[in-house]
């Protein structure tokens, strides 16, 4: 990288020159690595509100614009135009595929839907009211201990092999916990379907009962699994880069994902929304849940409202609001409690003062739940979806890591605020 510019740093007196450099949209970033070694101080960032911690040229936003775009597409035609294997393809490849590469590469996935039969008795070791996300963070981590060949990361192909084990499996995984939940046999993929189609398959169908996929259905979880497969640096994301600049495996890094992703403060704010829909109960209600939310000294949070980088309507969230009413339709739930419930939080939300000022829009989550609900998808399982859809981006943003040059292990130093050295009195002393 060519420095644009320098930016001075005034440390006790001492100016010190840190280069400055600019991506091809965004802000420009400091490169601070060489201040400790200049002045013996580090940067100061819990939470890393001002720190670029990779170059990426996967995923961009521009949260004052609401703009979204995956290897510089936007989201709004991507969600238009494609579909989830071909945004899969995009965000891996960095370019869509054509007709020839796109009928390649979902033959590649659909090859790998089935998980080792052993997998099957390894899930009946959980109990059968496990969350699916503790389900999914287990199996997804075993898939190491069942595929030794595609575990050498510095193997080209086996990074391809088991990218593609993972898209194709996690449909298969996500159904198998949900099935298993309520203790109906294992499905089988059915690779005649689509990706979306056969997962709606999976999860609905049974051995007495086939399912005969809605393209109405279809076409929403597919925009749901669209509009979640990527976000930058998230904490998810940032979490399977970290557990992979040590050289973990594959399957492992993306089981330390789904395991950050189940936060309610990150992924698991589908669910939490949901739940929180359901405890309000109604929209009389919706003015003591508003005031809740506004009291410091409530912890209570209006869940599926606000983003870190989104400061502007996510981009995500209109996309979901219309699916959700395209669904509602299609299923003649427009009159939906829950639903009613929620425009009505959307509306308050929108013009109260204090949402406005902390500019507080709903996020991508506040829709999705309910989209996920009339899909029949039960509550439990909204935070598996995303894991599903997230597995894309993780896998993309770990294989760039992978190829990075620049790429060290993640090692973020500290203020210590602790005891300064001191000796260890005799037990009689303490
Ligand atoms: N309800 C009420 N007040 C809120 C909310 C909310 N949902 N979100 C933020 N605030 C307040 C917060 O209390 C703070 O107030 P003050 O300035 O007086 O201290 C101010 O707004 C700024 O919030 P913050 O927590 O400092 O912002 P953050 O960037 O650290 O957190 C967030 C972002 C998404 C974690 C937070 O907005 C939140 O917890 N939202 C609810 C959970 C949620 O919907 N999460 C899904 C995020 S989108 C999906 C994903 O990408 O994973």
């Amino acid at each position: 990288m060519n420095a644009q510019r320098m930016a001075t740093l005034n440390v006790d007196g001492k100016a010190i020159e840190l280069p400055v450099y600019s991506g091809s949209i965004g802000p420009d970033v400091i490169d601070v690595r060489s201040l400790y070694g200049k002045t013996g101080t580090f940067t100061f960032d819990p939470g890393y509100m001002s720190t670029a911690s990779c170059k990426s040229s996967i995923t961009y936003i521009d949260g004052d614009k609401g703009e979204l775009l995956y290897r510089g597409y936007p989201i709004e035609q991507l969600a238009e135009k494609c579909d989830f294997l071909e945004v899969c393809y995009l965000l891996k490849h960095g370019e869509l595929p054509n007709l020839a590469q796109r009928e390649d590469w979902n033959k590649r996935v659909k090859r790998h839907t089935m998980v080792h039969e052993q997998i099957t008795r390894f899930m009946q070791g959980f109990r059968r009211d496990s969350h699916p996300m503790a389900v999914l963070v287990g199996l997804v981590g075993a898939l190491s201990a069942f595929y030794h060949d595609s575990l050498d990361i510095n193997n080209p192909e086996h990074r391809v092999i088991a990218a593609v084990r993972l898209i194709a499996k996690m449909p298969t995984i996500v159904a198998m916990a949900y099935k298993y939940s309520i203790g109906m046999p294992m499905p089988y993929p059915k690779n005649s379907l689509d990706y979306t189609a056969n997962f709606m398959h999976m999860m609905f169908s049974n051995p007495c009962e086939d399912y005969e996929p809605n393209p109405v259905l279809v076409r929403a979880l597919d925009r749901i699994l669209i509009l979640h497969a990527d976000h930058e640096q998230n904490a998810s994301t940032s979490t399977v880069r970290l557990a992979g600049s040590s050289g973990a495996n594959p399957f492992a890094c993306i089981a330390a994902g789904i395991a950050c992703l189940w936060g309610p403060a990150h992924g698991g704010a589908n669910e939490a929304c949901l739940r929180m829909l359901e405890e309000i109960g109604d929209v009389s209600r919706v003015p003591e849940y508003i005031k809740r939310a506004k009291d410091k000294n409530d912890g209570f949070k209006l869940m599926g409202f606000g983003h870190r980088v989104y400061k502007n309507f996510d981009p995500r969230a209109k996309l979901m609001r219309e699916t959700c009413h395209e669904v509602l339709n299609e299923l003649g739930l427009h009159d939906d409690r829950l639903f009613k419930l929620a425009l009505e939080l959307e509306r308050i939300a929108l013009e109260d003062e204090y949402f406005v000022e902390k500019k507080l829009y709903p996020n991508v989550d506040f829709y999705s739940g309910i989209v996920q609900k009339a899909l029949g998808i039960p509550t439990q399982l909204f935070t598996g979806i995303f894991a599903m859809a997230r597995t894309i981006g993780w896998i993309a943003q770990w294989h760039e890591m992978i190829g990075d040059p620049e790429q060290k292990i993640g090692r973020p130093r500290q203020l210590y605020v602790g005891a300064a050295r001191r000796d260890v009195p005799t037990i009689e002393r303490r």
